[in-house]
């Protein structure tokens, strides 16, 4: 018996999904079942790197969602309009629908979930976060009896593929970019990734299902590397660290209404050298769950690109045939499959987390001024790990400080008094630190 399946997008993750339809040998013997029948492209005549007949091709996405024939539908396009409205007119239709679209499940996530749950249809979105890690059924099911403390972990291959170039070859940010691009790691529109947007996506669908709820996008604080200097890279690495683009959601607590207190934050960030993330170079991800009673567990691969978030939609549209083949679900959707929600979830503004900094004054060169920094610090009660001072090409200093672990609010303010120090030209960089 076989499947119909229709595709709405053949870019990079389309067209790895085609081609692993198109080869089931030596695979799971269900992936011979799945036929592709309808694929919505915008441009018929761009060329393609898979093989697919005429016929199939159109660029009316709708109409791939309502072909009879189409029993599972395929969101790859990206983007939040269509893409939304064609997930929640297949819903409607009762076609499952598995999804790549991170963008639209960290915005919609919800409405598409409740759609999907009047309806009993599944929506599966594995490769939304992670490209070919899986993580979000580990999240809704293995992990399921711990209470999570934290989920931390580098969730945008492409800015991971720029800092390691960075780090390791010194290479130019822009250059690697386009390499980025080219390698097919990249969003349509580059700045979700290096801005942060993406990774914030990414959080917030983990967030929702390590707490069991909806987590505000729109109030996730957000900073990418756009405006990292490679310089500090260079001063991270001499200092023992690597900077990376680290994503997390932590618990920390109940507010008096029962919902969960969340931290749920992006940011670039110093790992000294021996924690488990630093180790994660080039396009790969990980992602580090911490939860009780469970412990760490970290989940590592390649996070973008054809082949490895190919594999993780082609796993999704499996767990659907499989119960399409055995009758579908028998009383309901399995509720470990189907996503839901137990809980309300309230993001807190950070102020009370504590950690490690790292700042890099441009200050001028004369006696006094590294005890005025310190005064500083000392005054907000915040201590010092380690200060140093760089040659610079100008007449001025650079001087760079790691604190110990302090509580944001106690940072941010001896960050504002010395700001207002005379010799203290620019904060050139401040950077958290694990
Ligand atoms: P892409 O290479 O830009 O491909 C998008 C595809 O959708 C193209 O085939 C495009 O047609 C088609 N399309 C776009 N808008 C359309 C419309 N209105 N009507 C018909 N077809 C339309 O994007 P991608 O990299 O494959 O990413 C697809 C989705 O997967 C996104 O949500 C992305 O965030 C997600 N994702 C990507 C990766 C990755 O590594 N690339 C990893 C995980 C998740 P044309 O080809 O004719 O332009
Ligand atoms: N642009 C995304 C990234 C694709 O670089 O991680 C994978 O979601």
């Amino acid at each position: 018996m076989t499947i119909g399946i229709g595709l709405l997008g053949l870019g990079t993750v389309g067209a790895g999904v085609a081609a692993i339809l198109a080869t089931p040998q030596g695979r799971h013997p269900l992936v011979a079942d799945l036929e592709l029948k309808r694929v919505a492209v915008r441009d018929l005549s761009r060329p393609r790197p898979v093989a697919i007949a005429e016929e199939l091709l159109c660029t009316d996405p709708e109409a791939v969602v309502d072909d009879p024939a189409v029993e599972i539908v395929v969101e790859v396009m990206g983007g939040l309009e269509p893409a939304r409205s064609l997930i929640l007119r297949a819903i409607a239709a009762g076609k499952p629908v598995v999804t790549a679209n991170k963008a639209v499940i960290a915005r919609y996530g919800d409405e598409i979930a409740a759609a999907a749950k009047a309806r009993g249809v599944y929506v599966l979105i594995e490769a939304a976060v992670g490209g070919g890690i899986p993580i979000i059924e580990p999240l809704k099911q293995s992990l399921g009896g711990n209470r999570i403390q934290r989920v931390s972990g580098i969730i945008n291959g492409t800015t991971n593929y720029i800092l390691s170039r960075m780090a390791d070859e010194g290479a130019d940010y822009g250059a690697v970019l386009a390499d980025a691009q080219q390698l097919g790691y990249a969003e349509a529109d580059p700045a979700a990734d290096v801005q942060g947007g993406d990774a914030a996506d990414k959080i917030a669908i983990l967030a929702g299902l390590a707490y069991g709820g909806p987590v505000d996008r729109a109030g996730i604080a957000t900073e990418g590397i756009d405006r990292l200097e490679a310089r500090d890279v260079d001063y991270a690495a001499r200092l023992g660290f690597v900077v990376k683009l680290l994503a997390v959601a932590e618990h920390v607590g109940q507010a008096d209404d029962g919902a969960q207190q969340l931290d749920v934050r992006v940011h670039p960030t110093l790992l000294p050298k021996h924690h488990p993330l630093a180790g994660v170079h080039g396009v790969n991800n990980a992602i580090l769950v911490e939860g009780d009673p469970v412990g760490q567990v970290m989940f590592f691969g390649p996070g973008a690109g054809a082949g490895p978030t190919a594999s993780a939609v082609v796993a999704d549209i499996l767990n659907i045939a499989g119960i399409r083949q055995v009758g579908g679900p028998a009383a309901g959707l399995d509720p470990l499959l189907a996503a839901s929600s137990w809980n309300r979830c309230r993001l807190v503004d950070g102020l009370d987390s504590h950690h490690r900094n790292y700042l890099r004054l441009l200050t001028r060169d004369e006696a006094g001024v590294i005890g005025q920094i310190g005064s500083c610090f000392g005054a907000a009660g915040v201590s010092i790990q380690s200060i140093v001072q760089y040659e610079t090409d100008g007449p001025g200093a650079e001087i760079v400080v790691i604190t110990h672990q302090v509580q944001e609010a106690r940072f941010r303010g001896a960050l504002a008094a010395i700001t207002a120090l005379d010799a203290v030209e620019t904060v050139a960089a401040c950077l958290r630190t694990l």
